[in-house]
């Protein structure tokens, strides 16, 4: 039995459990001074699951994320989730090329977007992120990156990228305001790719029918762990409502 209370600290609302052992990972729950709280990403307990957490809880979580990068980011499963969304776009004839635009939603420091520029020939690929602290990271790859701000319009204009990614974000709880952008930014014909993992939040289903998009296909089931999926949206080439 892993004695996880004399192993963590708390940061903020977070505590951590600063063994970093993958071995001897945690409860999957613990109580702490008689509150619940959720092992997140092997290493972080958190006050509820991740598709409960509040914005503001996200982007602590997050920033948290940033700071213990190298101990709690499993690169090589985030490469693996990338690869599966780049060979299904290119296996399916999706077409990608020189004048192609596409953003990624909650870029954060810039990995996958990275990823994404080397796997695929984008000309034109943008993060955005609500976290100051990450697009300030990706700022320092090099890349173009722009931060939001909670429930204030993208600044783009209407249906200006061919492709949106969201990659490690949509298990988090994303307000019916950002699934509207996403699809205002987006191009008729459009597609949206993203990845979940664990359990996708309720609303964030329900968001997306609402917002207008169609034909979720999940494109990978069971080649990733964690119970892992990549699901693949599309904008209508005309409007259905
Ligand atoms: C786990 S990180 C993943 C970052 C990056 N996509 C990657 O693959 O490394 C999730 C990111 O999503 C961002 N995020 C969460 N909710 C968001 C929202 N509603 N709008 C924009 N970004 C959001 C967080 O700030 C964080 O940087």
């Amino acid at each position: 039995m892993v004695d996880i209370i004399n192993r963590i600290i708390k940061r903020g609302k977070v505590y951590v459990d600063e063994s970093f052992n993958k071995e001897t990972v945690g409860p999957l729950t613990v109580f702490i001074e008689g509150r619940k709280y959720y092992r997140f990403m092997d290493f972080f307990y958190i006050t509820s699951p991740p598709h409960f957490l509040t914005t503001e809880d996200v982007v602590e979580v997050c920033n948290l994320r940033l700071d213990y990068f190298e101990k709690v980011v499993n690169l090589e499963f985030n490469r693996n989730v990338v690869l599966v969304m780049t060979n299904y776009l290119k296996e399916n004839a999706i077409n990608i090329n020189n004048y192609t635009s596409a953003l990624d939603f909650g870029c954060g420091s810039g990995v996958s977007t990275t990823l994404l520029k080397q796997n695929i020939g984008i000309s034109s690929l943008i993060g955005v992120d609500i976290s100051e602290k990450a697009v300030q990271l990706a700022k320092n790859l090099k890349l173009e990156v722009e931060l939001l701000t909670i429930d204030k319009h993208f600044p783009f204009k209407n249906d200006s990228f061919d492709f949106i990614f969201a990659i490690f974000v949509m298990h988090f709880n994303i307000s019916f305001f950002s699934f509207n952008e996403i699809y205002r930014v987006l191009k008729p014909g459009g597609l949206f790719l993203y990845n979940y993992y664990n359990v996708e939040s309720f609303n964030n289903q329900k968001f997306l029918h609402e917002t207008g998009f169609i034909q979720q296909r999940i494109i990978s089931n069971g080649e990733l762990p964690r119970n892992h999926y990549v699901a693949l949206c599309e904008k209508p080439k005309v409007d259905l409502f």
